[in-house]
């Protein structure tokens, strides 16, 4: 059995969310009118992990298939990836009816998606998400993207999947740094706009730890659905969707100081997190038991909620520097209270600093 997200945006699509049931991707197979023949793209990892469990259930399909792994890690969404794929298609006779499936986390979602919006003008795109990133946010939303030297994701498209088949069994293999780490991102959803997820999250800390497979696919469905709601509302980033950069300001500058050692992006964003939620506090916006409540569910996460020593004017002026940054203009995403966010962009430089102190 499978639940069902629509996503009505320009292309409108379903994300399905079971567990060790991707019978709803053999049904979409059956029933959609491409050419039969399918084009996966994936990583090593995955490929050995999880390349026969998904080939068991395309297989009950009348569809051929190519397979293309590239070697898992961040430094592979690069052009020469990008490349390979396009060599592949093309060696193997994709056309713009040939949908390409991307199988894997955020790194094969953002190049194999990249390719698919690219190759011939757009090819179908169907998203198999395997981390606990790729099936809470990556694989929905349309953003896909390759890194340049200058910088992450600089180069991209928005282009929006046929579907997305979500399978949470895939989540298993996922080592607990790996897993746990994605709940920076998760408690985020909390914060911004789901109070109770926020509260689920409490309430459930011993089963969420446990990892108990029912209670983290019904987290996987709350975020996926709140994802989709702000994309919907908000598909190209006009503003709403900013609120999904809640930590992440902070969170990008701590990332870019530490030339992307010494913490993971998750990590990172929990440490932003934090700090947005200081500065909600300075401004009058929420009192100290939100923030505690806040800090306190990162830290059953083991992630960190402190700045390291560094001289707050530098983080700030990385901050300034950030491509997300309009102008030199500081955004921060603040809380009023658990599930609602507010942007603000005209925070007194004093203010961050002090507020940089208070954590440090
Ligand atoms: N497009 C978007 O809207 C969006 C949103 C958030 C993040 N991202 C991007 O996503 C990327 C991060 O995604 P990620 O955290 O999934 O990273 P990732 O794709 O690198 O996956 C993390 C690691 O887990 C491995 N892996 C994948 N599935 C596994 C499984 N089921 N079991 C065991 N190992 C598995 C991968 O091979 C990799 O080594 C970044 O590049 C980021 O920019 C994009
Ligand atoms: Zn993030």
């Amino acid at each position: 059995m499978s639940q069902i997200i629509s996503v009505n945006v320009s292309q409108s699509y379903n994300i399905s969310i079971s567990y060790n049931d991707l019978s709803s991707l053999v049904d979409f197979l059956k029933n959609s009118n491409f050419v039969k023949k399918l084009f996966i793209i994936s990583d090593t990892n995955v490929c050995l992990l999880h390349l026969q469990t998904l080939l068991r259930y395309i297989e009950k399909t009348n569809y051929s298939y190519s397979i293309y792994c590239f070697e898992a890690g961040e430094q592979s969404k690069s052009k020469e990836v990008l490349f390979d794929i396009y060599d592949f298609l093309i060696e193997n006779q994709a056309d713009r009816k040939t949908p390409l499936v991307a199988f894997g986390g955020g790194v094969v979602g953002d190049v194999a998606s990249f390719a698919a919006s690219t190759f011939m003008r757009g090819m179908p795109l169907i998203h198999v998400p395997t981390t606990v990133v790729s099936q809470t946010d990556s694989s929905i939303g349309g953003k896909t993207a390759i890194n340049h030297t200058k910088g992450k994701n600089l180069i991209g498209t928005f282009y929006q999947p046929n579907a997305v088949f979500i399978d949470t069994k895939f989540l298993d293999t996922l080592s607990d740094e790996e897993f746990f780490n994605a709940f920076s991102e998760i408690i985020k959803y909390g914060v911004i706009m789901d109070r109770q997820l926020f509260s689920f999250l409490e309430t459930h800390i011993e089963d969420v730890l446990k990892r108990d497979a029912k209670t983290i696919s019904d987290i996987i469905y709350d975020c996926a659905k709140d994802k989709s709601l702000i994309v919907q509302k908000d598909e190209k980033e006009a503003s709403l969707r900013a609120i999904l950069n809640f930590g992440h300001t902070l969170a990008h500058a701590i990332e870019a100081f530490f030339e992307y050692k010494k913490y993971t992006h998750p990590q990172a964003v929990s440490i932003g997190e934090v700090f947005a939620a200081k500065l909600s506090i300075n401004l009058g916006l929420i009192g100290e038991n939100t923030f505690i409540r806040i800090k306190n569910l990162l830290e059953k996460f083991n992630l960190p909620t402190k700045i390291d020593n560094i001289d707050p004017d530098e983080l700030i002026k990385i901050m300034q520097h950030d491509k997300k940054t309009k102008g030199g203009i500081l955004e921060f995403i603040l809380t009023k209270d658990i599930g609602e966010a507010i942007i603000a962009n005209d925070i007194e430089y004093s203010l961050l600093i002090k507020t940089i102190r208070e954590l440090q």
